[in-house]
């Protein structure tokens, strides 16, 4: 049931390529250095997606589409065969409309990548992503397997009750109050969903890996993304979180 039109292993829709604007690459060199590795791991595009916090950082899009045609240029110089787009990754709080005057679109369907906290709330984020629907934009949700939000309500082995679980309006968590899913109605109203790469590595530990590989099975993915923040271990990464990937998709 895994998307296989849809996701794929050589569009990287979420990384943190740009130098020196956000936790990411510090430099040209290491972005160059981390364009060369995501290449010979089979990626042909890259969406270049630093953090936008109000307060932390705080670049606007102007200036993100400044720099990522800088990188494409010095890209273009090393003969490094990579198409990049610039983006973002949105944090969901009361500060992201004004980010979203300008906003920074990742593909023709107004594609945008956001990231929603452990500690959101969650009328918050379901209000958010319906007026962001309701005017023309389509959310991204970045790495869904790492935002206890999100969780299903426990790991299952068997594919049929996952599915079941997955795409039933009411979790067991809410099954007193029948209290729908945030999960199933974000994708009632029609957002997509970032596979992390290193998710499926086993970097951010067993219960995100579990949960990553639930929602793999279950077709939830319509993205893969790297989010890779430096040089160092790169290829390490991709080789041992694509490998799973690549025999399910
Ligand atoms: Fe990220």
């Amino acid at each position: 049931m895994v998307q296989k039109d849809v996701a794929t292993l050589t569009f990287d829709s979420h990384c943190h390529l740009l130098p020196g604007i956000d936790d990411g690459a510090a430099t040209m060199e290491e972005s160059l250095e981390m364009a060369r590795v995501l290449v010979a791991a089979g990626f042909t595009t890259v969406c270049c997606t630093p953090h936008l916090i109000k307060g932390v950082y705080d670049s606007t899009s102007a200036e993100i589409r400044i720099l990522t045609a800088e990188l494409q240029n010095a890209i273009v110089q090393e003969s490094i065969p990579l198409q990049l787009v610039a983006g973002a990754e949105y944090y969901l709080d009361e500060y992201l409309p004004d980010f979203l005057k300008d906003p920074l679109l990742l593909d023709e369907s107004h594609l945008l990548l956001v990231e929603i906290q452990n500690n959101a709330d969650i009328k918050l984020v379901q209000d958010t992503f319906f007026r962001m629907k309701s005017s023309g934009l389509t959310p991204l949700i970045a790495h869904p397997e790492r935002c206890r939000l999100l969780s299903l309500p426990e790991e299952c082995d068997d594919r049929k009750g996952l599915m079941v679980r997955l795409l039933s309006p009411f979790t067991a968590r809410h099954s007193q109050t029948k209290e729908p899913s945030l999960l199933s109605y974000l994708q009632s109203i029609g957002c997509q969903f970032q596979g992390d790469i290193g998710s499926f590595a086993g970097l951010y530990g067993d219960r995100v890996r579990a949960q990553a590989n639930s929602f793999l099975q279950a077709g939830l993915y319509t993205h893969f993304g790297s989010d890779a923040h430096h040089s160092r271990h790169l290829a390490d990464l991709l080789r041992n979180g694509m490998s799973p990937l690549k025999n399910n998709i």
